[in-house]
Protein backbone atom coordinates (compact mmCIF):
# COMPACT_ATOMS: atom_id res chain seq x y z
CA UNK A 1 0.00 0.00 0.00
CA UNK A 2 1.12 3.74 -0.52
CA UNK A 3 0.69 5.92 1.60
CA UNK A 4 -0.29 9.60 0.74
CA UNK A 5 -1.52 13.02 2.30
CA UNK A 6 -4.76 14.87 0.70
CA UNK A 7 -5.83 18.17 2.70
CA UNK A 8 -4.00 17.49 5.55
CA UNK A 9 -5.17 13.69 6.41
CA UNK A 10 -3.79 10.63 5.71
CA UNK A 11 -4.71 8.13 3.21
CA UNK A 12 -3.59 4.72 1.67
CA UNK A 13 -4.05 4.08 -1.98
CA UNK A 14 -3.18 0.94 -4.13
CA UNK A 15 0.10 1.93 -6.71
CA UNK A 16 -1.13 2.56 -9.96
CA UNK A 17 -4.48 4.29 -8.28
CA UNK A 18 -4.33 8.06 -9.72
CA UNK A 19 -4.90 10.88 -7.45
CA UNK A 20 -8.00 11.47 -8.38
CA UNK A 21 -9.35 8.03 -7.97
CA UNK A 22 -8.24 8.32 -4.42
CA UNK A 23 -9.90 11.01 -3.65
CA UNK A 24 -13.32 10.32 -5.18
CA UNK A 25 -13.51 7.12 -2.80
CA UNK A 26 -13.17 9.01 0.01
CA UNK A 27 -15.49 11.60 -1.05
CA UNK A 28 -13.13 14.63 -1.13
CA UNK A 29 -14.49 17.44 -4.45
CA UNK A 30 -12.40 17.06 -7.35
CA UNK A 31 -14.51 18.38 -11.00
CA UNK A 32 -13.79 16.70 -13.71
CA UNK A 33 -15.83 16.90 -17.33
CA UNK A 34 -13.66 14.21 -18.99
CA UNK A 35 -13.34 11.05 -16.65
CA UNK A 36 -15.74 8.00 -17.26
CA UNK A 37 -14.57 4.63 -15.88
CA UNK A 38 -15.10 2.52 -18.73
CA UNK A 39 -12.02 4.47 -20.35
CA UNK A 40 -8.88 5.23 -19.53
CA UNK A 41 -8.17 9.07 -18.54
CA UNK A 42 -7.10 12.10 -21.04
CA UNK A 43 -6.42 14.71 -19.48
CA UNK A 44 -8.62 16.63 -21.68
CA UNK A 45 -10.66 19.28 -19.37
CA UNK A 46 -7.83 20.17 -16.87
CA UNK A 47 -10.23 20.84 -14.35
CA UNK A 48 -8.96 18.31 -12.29
CA UNK A 49 -5.84 20.26 -11.20
CA UNK A 50 -4.87 19.71 -7.61
CA UNK A 51 -1.17 20.65 -6.10
CA UNK A 52 1.40 18.46 -5.21
CA UNK A 53 4.21 18.73 -2.84
CA UNK A 54 6.81 16.61 -3.59
CA UNK A 55 10.80 17.12 -1.70
CA UNK A 56 9.26 20.96 -0.47
CA UNK A 57 8.75 21.34 -4.71
CA UNK A 58 5.04 21.98 -5.34
CA UNK A 59 3.17 21.99 -8.87
CA UNK A 60 0.31 21.75 -10.45
CA UNK A 61 -0.89 18.53 -12.10
CA UNK A 62 -3.93 16.62 -13.76
CA UNK A 63 -5.21 14.16 -10.91
CA UNK A 64 -6.90 11.89 -13.27
CA UNK A 65 -3.59 11.13 -14.74
CA UNK A 66 -0.72 11.39 -11.74
CA UNK A 67 -0.44 8.43 -9.86
CA UNK A 68 0.19 8.11 -5.98
CA UNK A 69 3.55 7.72 -4.78
CA UNK A 70 4.89 7.09 -1.13
CA UNK A 71 4.80 10.25 0.57
CA UNK A 72 2.76 12.08 -1.51
CA UNK A 73 1.20 15.29 -0.07
CA UNK A 74 -1.87 16.68 -2.21
CA UNK A 75 -3.96 19.67 -1.78
CA UNK A 76 -6.80 20.05 -3.47
CA UNK A 77 -8.58 23.64 -2.42
CA UNK A 78 -6.44 26.79 -2.56
CA UNK A 79 -6.57 30.27 -4.04
CA UNK A 80 -3.91 29.12 -7.09
CA UNK A 81 -6.69 26.38 -7.83
CA UNK A 82 -9.18 27.65 -7.42
CA UNK A 83 -8.20 30.72 -10.13
CA UNK A 84 -7.46 27.63 -12.23
CA UNK A 85 -10.40 25.85 -12.29
CA UNK A 86 -12.44 29.10 -13.10
CA UNK A 87 -10.54 29.83 -15.83
CA UNK A 88 -10.74 26.34 -17.55
CA UNK A 89 -14.75 26.89 -17.21
CA UNK A 90 -14.95 29.79 -18.23
CA UNK A 91 -12.73 29.06 -21.28
CA UNK A 92 -15.78 26.10 -21.53
CA UNK A 93 -18.28 28.62 -21.25
CA UNK A 94 -17.02 30.23 -24.21
CA UNK A 95 -16.38 27.25 -26.24
CA UNK A 96 -19.85 25.83 -25.24
CA UNK A 97 -22.00 28.17 -24.15
CA UNK A 98 -25.10 26.41 -24.01
CA UNK A 99 -23.86 22.81 -22.98
CA UNK A 100 -25.97 21.51 -19.90
CA UNK A 101 -22.90 19.88 -18.23
CA UNK A 102 -20.70 23.04 -18.59
CA UNK A 103 -23.13 25.26 -17.15
CA UNK A 104 -23.74 22.85 -14.09
CA UNK A 105 -20.35 22.42 -13.70
CA UNK A 106 -19.67 26.50 -13.92
CA UNK A 107 -22.64 26.86 -11.06
CA UNK A 108 -20.44 24.12 -8.87
CA UNK A 109 -17.28 26.03 -9.33
CA UNK A 110 -18.71 29.66 -8.58
CA UNK A 111 -18.59 30.71 -12.01
CA UNK A 112 -21.61 32.63 -13.70
CA UNK A 113 -20.23 33.72 -17.21
CA UNK A 114 -17.01 34.20 -19.10
CA UNK A 115 -14.54 36.45 -19.88
CA UNK A 116 -14.49 35.30 -23.21
CA UNK A 117 -15.97 35.87 -26.34
CA UNK A 118 -17.78 32.73 -27.65
CA UNK A 119 -16.76 31.70 -31.50
CA UNK A 120 -19.57 28.91 -32.23
CA UNK A 121 -22.18 29.76 -29.82
CA UNK A 122 -23.86 26.63 -31.00
CA UNK A 123 -20.86 24.32 -30.16
CA UNK A 124 -21.56 21.51 -27.68
CA UNK A 125 -18.26 19.85 -27.93
CA UNK A 126 -15.94 20.34 -25.37
CA UNK A 127 -13.38 18.23 -26.42
CA UNK A 128 -13.43 15.82 -24.06
CA UNK A 129 -12.62 13.09 -25.93
CA UNK A 130 -14.77 10.06 -24.34
CA UNK A 131 -16.10 9.20 -27.66
CA UNK A 132 -13.05 8.99 -29.27
CA UNK A 133 -11.68 6.53 -26.24
CA UNK A 134 -15.16 4.28 -25.86
CA UNK A 135 -15.15 4.04 -29.68
CA UNK A 136 -11.46 2.45 -30.18
CA UNK A 137 -11.28 1.12 -25.77
CA UNK A 138 -14.32 -0.19 -25.55
CA UNK A 139 -16.00 -1.07 -28.85
CA UNK A 140 -12.48 -1.55 -30.54
CA UNK A 141 -13.44 0.29 -33.51
CA UNK A 142 -11.52 3.75 -34.37
CA UNK A 143 -14.48 5.54 -36.29
CA UNK A 144 -13.80 8.93 -35.03
CA UNK A 145 -10.94 10.65 -33.77
CA UNK A 146 -9.96 14.10 -32.61
CA UNK A 147 -8.57 15.85 -36.03
CA UNK A 148 -6.63 19.19 -37.00
CA UNK A 149 -5.44 21.56 -34.13
CA UNK A 150 -5.29 24.39 -32.49
CA UNK A 151 -8.98 26.28 -32.86
CA UNK A 152 -9.88 23.78 -35.71
CA UNK A 153 -9.89 21.11 -33.54
CA UNK A 154 -12.88 18.74 -33.66
CA UNK A 155 -14.08 15.09 -33.39
CA UNK A 156 -14.51 13.80 -37.13
CA UNK A 157 -13.89 10.77 -39.33
CA UNK A 158 -10.32 10.04 -38.80
CA UNK A 159 -8.35 12.20 -41.85
CA UNK A 160 -11.29 13.62 -42.78
CA UNK A 161 -12.28 10.42 -44.98
CA UNK A 162 -15.69 9.63 -46.17
CA UNK A 163 -15.23 5.81 -45.35
CA UNK A 164 -16.37 4.76 -41.94
CA UNK A 165 -15.46 2.04 -39.61
CA UNK A 166 -18.46 2.84 -37.24
CA UNK A 167 -21.20 0.10 -36.84
CA UNK A 168 -24.30 2.32 -35.42
CA UNK A 169 -23.52 1.14 -31.67
CA UNK A 170 -24.41 4.33 -30.42
CA UNK A 171 -21.63 4.26 -27.82
CA UNK A 172 -20.42 8.00 -28.46
CA UNK A 173 -24.03 9.12 -28.46
CA UNK A 174 -24.24 7.54 -25.13
CA UNK A 175 -20.93 8.47 -23.37
CA UNK A 176 -20.95 11.78 -25.02
CA UNK A 177 -21.65 14.51 -21.64
CA UNK A 178 -23.11 17.80 -23.51
CA UNK A 179 -25.48 16.21 -26.42
CA UNK A 180 -22.74 17.39 -28.96
CA UNK A 181 -23.33 13.53 -30.55
CA UNK A 182 -26.94 12.49 -31.29
CA UNK A 183 -28.38 9.55 -32.27
CA UNK A 184 -31.76 8.97 -33.79
CA UNK A 185 -33.56 5.46 -34.92
CA UNK A 186 -36.30 6.27 -37.29
CA UNK A 187 -38.20 3.96 -40.53
CA UNK A 188 -35.45 1.45 -40.34
CA UNK A 189 -32.73 3.44 -40.46
CA UNK A 190 -30.08 4.37 -37.52
CA UNK A 191 -28.59 8.21 -37.63
CA UNK A 192 -25.28 8.92 -35.94
CA UNK A 193 -24.74 12.97 -36.23
CA UNK A 194 -21.02 13.78 -34.89
CA UNK A 195 -20.35 17.52 -34.42
CA UNK A 196 -18.99 17.78 -38.33
CA UNK A 197 -20.50 14.78 -40.38
CA UNK A 198 -23.37 12.37 -40.25
CA UNK A 199 -24.07 8.50 -40.93
CA UNK A 200 -26.90 6.73 -41.71
CA UNK A 201 -27.65 2.62 -41.87
CA UNK A 202 -30.48 0.27 -42.45
CA UNK A 203 -31.59 -1.18 -39.07
CA UNK A 204 -31.98 -5.09 -38.93
CA UNK A 205 -35.38 -6.79 -37.80
CA UNK A 206 -35.04 -9.23 -35.08
CA UNK A 207 -36.65 -12.45 -36.14
CA UNK A 208 -38.30 -13.61 -32.90
CA UNK A 209 -39.18 -9.90 -31.49
CA UNK A 210 -39.14 -8.24 -35.01
CA UNK A 211 -37.65 -5.04 -32.59
CA UNK A 212 -34.87 -3.17 -35.02
FE1 LIG B 1 -8.61 15.35 -15.40
FE2 LIG B 1 -10.45 16.21 -17.17
S1 LIG B 1 -10.75 15.13 -15.35
S2 LIG B 1 -8.30 16.53 -17.15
Amino acid sequence: MINLTIDGKKYQAEEGQTVLEVAHRHGIFIPTLCVDEAVSAYGACRLCMVEIDRKGRKKLVASCLYQVEEGLVVTTQNDRITNIRKTVIELLLARCPQSEGVQTMAKKLGVNGTRFESEKPENLCTLCALCTRVCSEVVGKSAISLVSRGTGREVALPYYEDKTDCIACGSCAYICPTGAIKMKDGNGVRTITWPNCEVSFKLRRCAKCGAE
